[in-house]
């Protein structure tokens, strides 16, 4: 839920017209993101981790319906009842659903119908928003759901460059640009000390954060030195030719089990020359200068004890962060692979790779999820997760700041997850 203080908005008079702004722009970014994409592509399901592009266009859909709609809009009618069985993800409070590894089997509706059921929603949408003002927690609700959305136009992308990675012939998503120019001269890591003492952490503005970013607290950091910027590809296929996969002492006892048995001896979409991978551009030359990316936490932690590191903890790199402008390559950049900044000192905190962090996902002292349903959204997953920081290349600006939680399994590593590395001092 936004953190807004329930009458923050309420000095804002033409808040409505701004949401019925960025409400326009998110849902056209999603379609955008499908136009290279045929029906099949837009259906089949890769792994249980994964979702067919269907699904997340009609499930960010049925979020607006259930949570916005339906309860705020009194004109507005469902589009299909049954639809919430099949696109509720796991709203336990909203009652029984399809089972998630078998999203891939919703042959129907096709399509055609869900872009239907997009535009049915839109509409109600722009009905409700042109009509009576609406509440400030409806309009709270609105833009949880577009933050939402964004979320899952990110992985739609990571999701169909899993699926396409399975295709022998290696289909490209979109051949652009996204061919690697490389950066010369930055490929000495350097670090440069923290803030230390008293910090605050979290989100505490007037301004959207989810739950789990609130609420704002102080925590004592010891001294630590953050790296300047991302381990790239030319170091962690250091790791790999020193045998790093193969070494049992590198890493958690978890990871090691995890290496046996999905026999991992490379990041996720290297070949096995360790000169090339799989992008959305389809197969390409690694840029070493660039972040490795598509490495799961067992083998960041794994990296950074080779190389004599260890990960950030979250408030480490918050507290970095937070002197930083938002800049970075972000999903606008038309960047489908994370790229190497340019200049000196620290960079690339945000977009081009999620950054996995050392801290576990745990909810921040008095953390309160809402009320309802809604209320599933971030608290149930506090568990066996772990923090990533900062973004990717696949991650909308408008939807990335400093006190932003990501997370994941370790063992996960089809996003777009990458290192930065922190010691201490
Ligand atoms: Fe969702």
């Amino acid at each position: 839920m936004p953190l807004a203080q329930p009458d923050s908005f309420e000095h804002r008079p033409n808040r409505a017209e701004d949401l019925l702004v960025r409400t326009r722009r998110v849902r056209s970014f999603s379609l955008q993101l499908i136009e290279p994409l045929s029906a099949e592509d837009c259906a089949a399901q890769s792994m249980p981790d994964a979702s067919p592009a269907k699904w997340h266009l009609a499930h960010t859909t049925w979020f607006f319906e259930t949570f916005v709609l339906l309860p705020h809009s009194t004109g507005y009618r469902a589009y299909n009842e049954a639809f919430g069985r099949l696109f509720n993800s796991y709203y336990e409070a909203l009652g029984a659903r399809h089972p998630r590894p078998r999203r891939g089997l919703l042959t129907r509706p096709g399509l055609d119908e869900v872009l239907i059921y997009r535009a049915h929603v839109d509409r109600g949408l722009e009905d409700w928003l042109a009509g009576p003002a609406p509440a400030a927690a409806a309009l709270d609700l609105l833009e949880l759901g577009l933050h939402h959305e964004r979320q899952h136009q990110e992985l739609l992308l990571t999701d169909i460059k899993h699926l396409l990675s399975l295709n022998p012939l290696k289909p490209a998503y979109r051949a652009s640009g996204t061919h690697p120019v490389v950066i010369a001269g930055h490929t000495h890591q350097t670090y440069s000390a923290g803030p230390t003492g008293r910090c605050d952490i979290g989100h505490g503005g007037a301004d959207f954060g989810f739950d789990n970013e609130a609420p704002r607290h102080s925590r004592w950091l010891q001294p630590y030195a953050l790296a300047t910027r991302p381990v790239n590809n030319a170091e962690f296929r250091a790791f790999v030719e020193d045998g790093g996969y193969s070494r049992a002492e590198l890493w958690l006892s978890d990871g090691w089990s995890t290496v046996q048995e999905q026999a991992w001896c490379r990041p996720c979409y290297w070949d096995e020359s360790l000169q090339a991978e799989f992008t959305l551009g389809g197969m390409q030359a690694i840029d070493p200068t660039a972040p490795v990316c598509h490495v799961s936490y067992y083998e960041a932690d794994a990296y950074a004890r080779w190389s004599g590191a260890r990960l950030p903890t979250e408030e480490e790199w918050e507290a970095v962060a937070a002197g930083h402008p938002l800049a970075g390559h972000f999903v606008e950049s038309g960047l489908q692979q994370p790229r190497a900044a340019a200049g000196d000192g620290m960079r690339a905190l945000f977009g081009d790779v999620w950054e996995w962090t050392g801290s576990a996902y745990l909810p921040y002292p008095g953390f309160a999820p809402a009320a309802g349903a809604v209320g599933e959204y971030n608290g149930k997953f506090m568990a066996n997760q772990m923090v990533l920081r900062g973004g990717s290349c696949l991650s909308h600006s408008d939807h990335i700041r400093p006190t932003y939680r990501n997370f994941f399994y370790p063992d996960a590593r089809w996003q777009m997850s990458g290192i930065r590395l922190a010691r201490g001092v």
